[in-house]
């Protein structure tokens, strides 16, 4: 009985040593170390290389490491197998606190002060409007976020599929987009990449956007068409924009994302996952996928 751990972009022995310490009979393959692969039958799986999953005949379920399953989608060894996903309360709450840390920094004027501060100067530059804060997806991870806005004040809307949320008001399809969009200071796109919502965030979205809104992308790269995001930022058809994930990782140097002024580049940092609240809810699909146990 074996898992897979196959993650290409970082060290992963901790979480294999724990995942190890709640399994002590399991064998953990760790990735680029897999060397009895029909012994497989659960996979960790994180930008696997193409063709690998293919090399373990008795896989009965995969996760992927985070939130996102994106990677998972053109992996054709796993059709008709369970595609799970790890969604832990830290990469909740680390979601949250990207989202909040740069739509406070904008709302309170962190900035603004900071100038006038260097100049000695004493103006207030609060106003009494209470911001609204869009989401384009309100799953797991943005239905979080959303509630920690409205426990701080904010106003908040959200598009979905269909789906609706008991706290925040949803909107759907083509023209309930338009309606969250055009009434948003802040839009956080938070939601998963599928054919349907590549680019959800183009030329045309572009134009229903406020001039002094900011777009917060944390979702993935493909949500937004870069080269029409550029255009509107240069002709400030917006404010600024957040972005966390790209259309490739890492941004290309030639990117002219990089030279833009209304924009913040961070590298996919916005949720990294926690080890031992991995490994515990890696444990916990495990023993319900393979064995059957929904306890472990
Ligand atoms: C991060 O991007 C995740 O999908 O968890």
């Amino acid at each position: 009985m074996c898992i897979a751990v196959i993650v290409v972009d970082r060290d992963c022995t901790g979480l294999c040593q724990m995942i190890q310490s709640k399994l002590p009979d399991v064998l953990i393959q760790q990735w680029p170390h897999i060397t009895q692969p029909e012994l497989v039958e659960f996979a960790v799986l994180w930008q696997h290389p193409e063709g690998i999953t293919a090399q373990f005949p008795n896989l009965k379920a995969v996760t992927s490491l985070g939130a996102g399953t994106n990677h998972l989608d053109h992996d054709k060894a796993l059709e008709g197998l369970p595609q799970l996903r790890v969604v832990t309360d830290s990469l909740k709450q680390l979601m949250a606190q990207y989202v909040l840390l740069y739509l406070l920094s904008d709302s309170r004027h962190q900035l603004g002060y900071n100038t006038q501060q260097h100049q000695k100067k004493w103006h207030v530059l609060e106003n009494e409007v209470i911001p609204t804060v869009g989401f384009v997806g309100l799953g797991a991870l943005g239905g979080f976020v959303a509630d920690r806005c409205s426990d701080l004040g904010f106003k908040t809307v959200a598009w979905t599929v269909q789906s609706e949320h008991p706290n925040h008001t949803c909107y759907h399809g083509k023209s309930g987009l338009k309606k969250v969009i055009e009434q948003s200071d802040y839009v956080v796109v938070l939601l998963p990449l599928k054919p349907e919502t590549r680019h959800i965030i183009d030329a045309t979205t572009l134009s229903w956007f406020k001039q002094e809104a900011v777009l917060i992308n944390v979702a993935r790269g493909a949500h937004v068409d870069e080269l029409a995001l550029c255009s509107a930022l240069q002709k400030n058809q917006l404010k600024h924009a957040v972005l966390d994930v790209f259309e490739t990782e890492p941004l290309p140097k030639e990117s002219p994302l990089w030279g833009l002024d209304n924009v913040t580049i961070t590298p996919h940092v916005s949720a990294l996952s926690d080890a031992h609240q991995t490994a515990s809810m890696v444990v916990d699909l495990f023993n319900q996928y393979v064995f059957g146990n929904t306890k472990t």
